[in-house]
Formats: C-alpha cells, structure tokens, sequence
C-alpha cells in the first residue's frame, strides 16, 4: 500500500445500523506461528484480511510452509518446514515476526531471526522472551542484528515473568510445548488472545492450562499434529468501532464484541456517559450528546487495554471536563496528540500522563497517522470533527482493521480513500 493513501472525512453523520468485527490481529498473529509447531496442517477461520496477516504469511513461507489463503480461511501445511531464519526484510516490517522463535526452537531446538523493528510506540525489546528460553536449556546469541537460539534439548522450568508480556508469555507456551517436563509460566499474561492459543496448541495434542490466569502450566508432548481453529472476534476492533459509536452520538449494534473481552473499556465508558447494552450477539451502543472526561491508566488485561488509549482520547477531547490518562504500557504512545491539537484539542503531556480537557467541538484538519491504534483514533476524532479531515499515512490503519472505511460507510459515515489522484471506494 503506498503512503499516499489517505482518508478524507465529511464529519457530523451519526454512526447507526449493525458492524460485524473481524477476527483478532493479535490471535491470528500468534496462531500462525503456532502452526510451526505442527507435523501436519492446520485450517484457520475467521483470519481477518489485514496487511499484518499478509506478512505473517510471507514469513511462514519463507520458512517454507505451503499457506493458502482463502476468503477468510488460511491453510498452514508446515509439515516440509526446512528454512529456521527469518531475515530482516520481514522482520524490520512486524514485530510479531518474533513470534516464529518459539515454535521453531521448541519443533526443531534451532531459530535466527533479524532483529524486529521498534516501532513508534516504544523501543520493544525482547529480554523477558530471550531470558524465558534460555530457562528452558537454550543458548541464545545476539549478534550482527540477529537473535540466534540453539538447544541440544529443551527441559521444563519455572519462569517467573518481570510483567505480563503478552509475547513473552506467547513464545514461551510455544517454546515448552515440546519440552522435556512440565514448565511453569509465572506472572503470565491473561489477555484473551493467550486463551485463544492454549485452546489452538491443545487441539494440535498439546497439554497447556491456565491461560487467562497468571500462571500458565505447560506438560511437554513428543509432537504436535494437525488442527482446525476459529480466531476469536478483535476485542481492539469492537472497541474502537464501541467508541466511533459514542462520539457521533449515532446508535450502533457491534456484533460479535465479547463483553467479557471488554468489561474495563465498558465500565469506563458507562462512567462516561455513554448507554452500552449487552445483546446475545454483541452490545447496542447508544451514544449521548456529550460525554463526562474519565480518568484512565492504561494496565495488561484484564485492565483498561493501551490499544484502546487513543481512540478513547479522541472521546474524552470531545467531552466535559478534564481527563488524566496515563499510560503504563508503552513509553512512547502518544503521537497522536499533536494530529488532535492541530483539530483544536486541548492535551497536555508530561511523560507518561496525558491531560485531557474537554472542549465543544474540533475543526477537521490534516492528520497523519503514526501506529494503527493512532490511525483509528484519528479517524474517530474526524468522524466527530466539523468540516472535512484527512487523514494520511492510512496503511497504519490497514495493519489492524480490515476494511474500515467500507465498514464505516456502511454505518453512514462520509469516508472515502484516496490515493491523491482521486477518490476510491
Ligand atoms: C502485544 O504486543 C500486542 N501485539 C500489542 O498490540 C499490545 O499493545 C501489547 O501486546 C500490550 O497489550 C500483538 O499481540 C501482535 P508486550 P507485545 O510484550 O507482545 C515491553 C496493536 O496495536 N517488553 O506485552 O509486543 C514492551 O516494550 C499492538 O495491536 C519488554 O521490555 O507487548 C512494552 O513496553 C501494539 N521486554 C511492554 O513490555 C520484553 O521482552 C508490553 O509489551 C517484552 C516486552
């Protein structure tokens, strides 16, 4: 996707009817690797069409496994994997990529992959994966701008984690489930995704308990075999879609949002105004005129997730009175708040705290994105916003949220993508 692309916003329609959510980037993201772990073929459903899912694909191929992706369904025949370094070319371009280090060492005790990309919400390092590995038996060098990792063998171990990483914890699952023995995850992360790959690892042969919990126990199995899995709905994707929803004051049903994915984002938008009901299939939002700030400190799940931070931001500029948000997650998220400030927000940053004070309205401005969850809260804030906003750099936002225009659209949003040299459907 070139970097001309871009969003042009008509703000001021009320969002109304039934948005369905994709899968989860960040399932997908973890269960394709996982299908390294595996002797045979693995069928993936409900696989969400996004530029992130198509370098995932790239890199398992490049691995050389057969991936074939069709409609929303990936098939991952990993049994011919005879290539165990991923380059940089793919990994400067996600840092997920990383998440191949588990799989490959724990099916075949030997990996090397180019050091991941940071990316603009913070540095990133991998220390809390690396330590874990080396736990578990193997060696790991650091060299030249790759990460090697060997063992002779792998054996179970107590891993206590400094925080909840949710890809340390990932890697970790992957890397003991072949182990010799029993390894135990300590201070693990909890979010849903974790559960997601438990249940996908299991349904491979492994013996994997507790995610969701902090501590995740892992009974090493000889091999892992063939598995057929469907992704959970993008917690990430309802929210935002939750939250674009309440700021235009629209009426929205977001089918297939998980209200016990989304319980901290829920309680903080009820305190702020915003009228949430659950239905079987999802939640009706019903948004208000205008909205009260909230306070927020953004934590691993289950409290209030940092990829919602943003996009809840866009809100809290629109609301009355004045919010403190801080961040705790990442050290450098809040590239957004100049893109709101030149729409006339009033945001101030000290480090890791933002404050948020509410004015009536924002004027439609040209915005750039810097992160996916940037991009979408740029969006949200341009739906609401008076006159037109455009949004650039959108192959951020096609990272993350499949289809978001047409989605939006079809809510009765004025959005439109285009390339410069006019506008595309
Ligand atoms: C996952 O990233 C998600 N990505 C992120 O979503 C999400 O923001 C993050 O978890 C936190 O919830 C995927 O699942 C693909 P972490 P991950 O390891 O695993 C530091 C999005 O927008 N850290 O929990 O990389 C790290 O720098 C993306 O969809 C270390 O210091 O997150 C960060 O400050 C953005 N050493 C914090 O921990 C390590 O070894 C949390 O990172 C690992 C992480």
């Amino acid at each position: 996707m070139s970097n001309l692309e871009k969003y042009v916003i008509i703000g001021g329609n009320k969002l109304s009817g039934t948005v369905r959510i994709s899968g989860g980037k960040n399932s997908v993201l973890t269960i394709l690797p996982a299908c390294l772990l595996s002797k045979g073929v693995c069928t993936i459903h409900d696989v969400p069409r996004l530029s992130d899912v198509y370098v995932m694909k790239e890199v398992l191929e490049c691995l050389g496994a057969n991936v074939v992706f069709t409609g929303s369904t990936m098939v991952v025949d990993a049994s011919m994997i005879n290539v165990i370094e991923v380059p940089d070319t793919l990994t400067r371009r996600m840092r997920a990529s990383n998440l191949v280090m588990g799989p490959l060492l724990s099916r075949f005790k030997e990996v090397k992959i180019a050091y991941p990309g940071g990316c603009s919400i913070g540095s990133r390092p991998m220390d809390q994966h690396l330590n874990g590995m080396e736990l578990l038996g193997a060696q790991v060098i650091e060299r030249h701008g790759y990460i090697e990792a060997k063992a002779v063998k792998l054996a179970g171990e107590e891993i206590c984690l400094d925080f909840p990483s949710v890809g340390a914890t990932e890697n970790l699952m992957m890397a003991a489930s072949m182990a010799d023995g029993v390894t135990v995850i300590r201070n693990a992360a909890r979010e849903p995704e974790i559960v997601d790959l438990q249940n996908f690892i299991n349904s491979m042969g492994a013996r994997i308990r507790g995610a969701g919990t902090d501590v995740i126990k892992i009974e090493g199995v000889r091999e892992l075999g063939s598995a057929e899995h469907t992704i959970i709905p993008d917690r990430i994707e309802a929210a935002t879609f939750i939250i674009m929803a309440a700021i235009t004051q629209g009426d929205v049903s977001v089918e297939g949002a998980i209200p016990e994915h989304l319980e901290a984002v829920i309680a903080k938008l009820r305190a702020a105004g915003v009228k949430i009901v659950d239905l079987k299939e999802g939640v009706r939002v019903s948004g208000q005129k205008r909205y009260k700030c909230v306070d927020i400190k953004t934590m691993p799940f289950p409290g209030f997730p940092t990829d919602v931070q943003p996009q809840l931001m866009a809100m809290m500029a629109l609301s009355e009175g004045t919010g403190i948000i801080t961040e705790t997650v990442f050290e450098n998220r809040y590239k957004h708040v100049d893109e709101f400030r030149r729409m006339g927000a009033n945001i101030r940053v000290e480090g890791r705290i933002a404050v948020v004070k509410g004015v009536k309205s924002l004027s439609g401005a040209y915005i750039e994105a810097s992160d996916l969850r940037a991009g979408a809260a740029l969006v949200t804030a341009g739906l609401a916003a008076e006159g037109a906003t455009v949004v650039g750099d959108v192959e951020h936002i096609d990272r993350g949220y499949e289809r978001m225009e047409q989605k939006l659209r079809s809510l009765g949003a004025q959005i439109f993508r285009t390339n410069g040299s006019g506008v595309r459907k």
